[in-house]
């Protein structure tokens, strides 16, 4: 129903289980991670999240389009931003152009209304990465890209943001310090202990809110459904 196989490609599109099966025990799961995250802190809500994971292939694109679709089906006006400008993915999954997004937006002086697309979910848009630049890092730490977080922040309850994995490069550590809150998506059969302990260093060092881990099974027989634990980091 949700599995992986062997000819998978990094085009082809992320599972939507949530909105193909809202009523599975996965999407079910995706709810309680949901609402984990809303009670997650208590003096401040948090109105944008960051997904990331210690090394590649985590899952990361593939929770965050799914968080995103939970946050919408829930009446959360929400956008999902492409913001891994390395191995962008989102295109593909929602099955949309990538000449402008992210990337062109903060290079070119294109206006953020042209790179915001509705998606066939209610209440939930979507910024693809555009194409990808040459060095990722400085455009998301650009004032511009600040500029742009802010602003959407104001204009929708959740921003779900996408990013590469934090130990090969710096971009998730410079965008968890925008974000309200990060979550580290781990692969339950790559797990790590010190990989996802030096994550949370980096994290940490960045000052960002780790908000908790996902564990994404992604290991599948076809009999069975992957599922996903969700727990704080405290
Ligand atoms: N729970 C799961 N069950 C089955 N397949 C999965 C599951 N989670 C992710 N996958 C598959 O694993 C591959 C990697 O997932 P995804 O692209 O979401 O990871 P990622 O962490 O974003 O990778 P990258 O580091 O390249 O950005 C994809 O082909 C995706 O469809
Ligand atoms: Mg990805």
């Amino acid at each position: 129903m949700f599995r992986k196989n062997q000819t998978q490609s990094s085009s082809d599109p992320r599972e939507l289980i949530v909105e193909r099966e809202p009523k599975s025990p996965i999407s079910e799961m995706f709810r309680t991670i949901r609402t984990n995250i809303t009670y997650s802190s208590v003096d401040t809500s948090v109105k944008s999240v960051l997904f990331t994971s210690a090394t590649p292939d985590a899952g990361k694109s593939t929770i965050a389009a799914n968080m995103a679709i939970a946050y919408a089906q829930a009446g959360n006006k929400t956008i999902l931003v492409d913001a891994d400008l390395r191995r962008p993915t989102t295109h593909y999954t929602f099955e949309m152009p990538n000449q402008r997004g992210l990337s062109t937006s903060i290079v070119n002086e294109v206006p953020m209304e042209s790179i915001i697309r509705e998606s066939e979910t209610e209440n939930l848009d979507v910024v693809t990465s555009g194409p990808v630049p040459p060095n990722p890092a400085e455009l998301l730490s650009s004032k511009k890209m600040g500029h742009f977080l802010k602003t959407v922040s104001q204009q929708y309850d959740m921003v779900i943001l996408d990013s590469p994995p934090i130990l090969a490069v710096t971009d998730a550590q410079l965008l968890s310090k925008e974000a309200d809150g990060t979550i580290l998506v781990t692969d339950t059969e790559a797990n790590n202990r010190d990989s996802l302990a030096q994550a949370k260093d980096l994290l940490e060092k960045a000052d960002a809110n780790i908000l908790g881990v996902v564990l994404n099974n992604k290991k599948m027989d076809n009999k069975k459904d992957s599922y996903y634990y969700y727990y704080g980091s405290e």
